[in-house]
């Protein structure tokens, strides 16, 4: 029987104009956890992983190590990885497919047993997302590679150390380099990495496992041994997470606190959003407060690697854009396909244009609730975001995509003021 189900997961109804208010505690870091996770696989010994968010992500991480043949107990914020067991070097298809970041294991496979044979990520709505550096960096580290039938086939028989410069700053090629170079005894060296705090706290715990790691400027010199060591470790707050709060607080007209975040990794959203009018008071290195301004100035924002500001933030901003007192500029930099959200703020009544990888958006008076698709995950938090600041009731559907990203959102926003239910999913 044809399916008529619309929807293939659970959605939001959402009844806009309730200024949010009160305190809210960010969780981990999605991005931190799950090349943490990978990193398991270079030892044999036990990994304690605490402030690690629940998300269909993670699970899907422990459920690939699972898969690979590793032990893992997971509960309340913290999961014991015990990796000894791990005897396989394949990642199905079905595993990537649902979460791309599944190639991190790619490096540590390769380290581990000489092997690795991972389905090739496909294309996803953001963009093509190749992932050519990654296999510079394997071939240059004696990797034999081959692409057959869709998995990417790698036999490495003595690693060498490397001495690459990234064509493209890549977060995730980075993290991979980095891990398989951690098991080369000889220097390595690497220029032009990505320095997203995910992937300095993915260093730390490379560091605690053995590895000799020195970071100046875009270059890393990595040092690693053979017999890497287990490691404890407390994963860094989520930063998108504090900056998709800190856009709610503001958006709304509201007056919120935000704990257990780190300051100094959101130095060009506070920068952005205190230009876009909103109160922003620093209350330590680890909350703050947002408070909603008397309108929302219009903003040029351009995405860029971090430090600059981050693609993950770009949808979030937009929606700022949309009801600002004039004509707002956003480039997307990073990923050639970005603007997925553009199509369903119209639905709301937003007034953007897009013309290649720039966004023109002309402010409006207000934007109104309608039945909206999530295509992306950070895509999904801006149509959350409309829907609390817009008039009537917005429906967000195919909220799989939030729920591989973030922890509880809805809860969160409902004990701020938020009138927001979560519903199973409906035929229509
Ligand atoms: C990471 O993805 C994040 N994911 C993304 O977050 C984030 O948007 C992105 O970095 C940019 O900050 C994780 O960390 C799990 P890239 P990643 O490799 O590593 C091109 C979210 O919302 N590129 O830094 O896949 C690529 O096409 C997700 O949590 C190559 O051309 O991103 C893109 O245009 C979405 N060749 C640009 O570089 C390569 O070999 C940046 O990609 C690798 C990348």
């Amino acid at each position: 029987m044809i399916s008529t189900t619309l929807s293939t997961s659970d959605y939001l109804v959402i009844e806009g104009g309730k200024p949010l208010k009160g305190k809210v505690s960010i969780s981990g870091s999605k991005n931190a956890s799950l090349p943490i996770i990978m990193a398991s696989i270079l030892t044999k010994e036990t990994c304690e992983i605490e402030n690690v968010p629940d998300l269909l992500d993670t699970r899907t991480a422990f459920e690939l190590l699972q898969y690979l043949g590793a032990g893992v107990e997971f509960g309340k914020g913290r999961v014991n990885i015990y990796p000894s067991s791990i005897n396989i070097y394949t990642a199905p298809d079905e595993v990537v497919r649902r979460m791309r970041a599944s190639v991190l294991v790619m490096g540590p496979l390769l380290a581990r047993f000489g092997r690795a044979v991972v389905s090739m990520p496909g294309g996803c709505s953001i963009g093509v997302r190749s992932i050519d550096q990654h296999l510079k960096v394997f071939e240059k580290a004696g990797a034999d590679i081959r692409v057959r039938h869709g998995y990417v086939d790698m036999e490495l028989k003595r690693l060498k150390p490397v001495e690459y410069t990234f064509e493209v700053i890549t977060v995730t090629g980075t993290e991979n380099a980095l891990m398989l170079l951690s098991s080369c005894e000889k220097k390595s060296i690497l220029r032009n990495i990505a320095l997203e705090p995910e992937v300095m706290d993915l260093v730390e715990v490379l560091r605690k496992m053995g590895a000799e790691i020195y970071i100046e400027d875009r270059t890393a010199i990595i040092r690693g041994s053979r017999e890497l060591r287990g490691f404890s470790h407390r994963v860094i707050p989520d930063r998108i997470e504090a900056g998709t709060f800190m856009v709610a607080g503001f958006l709304t007209g509201g007056d919120i606190v935000l704990e257990d975040l780190r300051i100094e990794h959101l130095g060009s959203v506070i920068e952005k959003l205190k230009e876009a009018g909103a109160k922003v008071d620093i209350l330590s290195l680890n909350s703050l407060r947002v408070r909603g301004g008397d309108s929302i100035k219009p903003l040029c924002i351009s995405t860029a690697e971090y430090p600059g500001f981050p693609t993950d933030m770009q949808a979030q901003f937009m929606v700022l854009c949309c009801l600002a007192d004039g004509v707002s500029e956003i480039r997307e930099n990073i990923f050639e396909n970005r603007f997925q959200h553009v199509a369903e703020l119209q639905r709301m009544g937003a007034d953007i244009r897009v013309r290649g990888r720039t966004a023109i958006i002309r402010g409006v008076k207000k934007l109104y609730g309608a039945e909206v698709y999530s295509t992306d995950l950070r895509a999904s938090a801006s149509l959350v975001l409309a829907g609390l600041v817009a008039e009537g009731t917005t429906v967000v559907k195919d909220i799989y995509h939030l729920d591989r990203g973030y922890e509880r959102l809805e809860e969160k926003f409902k004990s701020l003021g938020a009138v927001i239910e979560r519903q199973p999913r409906r035929k229509f």
